[in-house]
């Protein structure tokens, strides 16, 4: 039973990631780059909710190789995967800004 165990473990099933196309996603350079390398093991959701600064989705790339064995992109790809994600999904501001702390 533990090749089994193994098994599943090795094969992550893609979480929601069948009903995704790159047309779903907001347009821009790197899109369908960032859609096809990062959607093999889980949806885009689980990106999407995300909002990182460039260096912490540098960060998530290379953590997705060290954690889960995502194959190294070549560096073109890789760029280009980045500056998706930092362009689309920016760190998001907390909160409204109060506009009578404004004045
Ligand atoms: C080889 C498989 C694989 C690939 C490819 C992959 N991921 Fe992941 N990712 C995982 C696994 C496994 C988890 C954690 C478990 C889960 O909830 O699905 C995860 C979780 C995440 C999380 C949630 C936070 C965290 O760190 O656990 C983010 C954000 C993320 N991935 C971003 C990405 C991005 C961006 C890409 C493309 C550059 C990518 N992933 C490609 C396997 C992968």
């Amino acid at each position: 039973m533990a090749a089994l165990g193994l098994f599943f473990a090795l094969a992550p099933a893609p979480l929601g990631a069948q009903d995704e196309a790159p047309e779903d996603l907001p347009a821009g350079k790197g899109r369908d780059e960032a859609f096809y390398g990062c959607t093999a093991c889980h949806g885009f959701a689980i990106i999407r909710q995300q909002g990182l600064s460039r260096e912490r989705w540098d960060t998530t790339i290379q953590d997705m190789q060290v954690r889960h064995n995502m194959p190294e992109p070549d560096a073109a790809d890789r760029e280009l995967m980045l500056e998706y994600l930092a362009t689309q999904f920016p760190p998001r501001q907390r909160g409204r800004p109060n506009p009578f702390l404004n004045r």
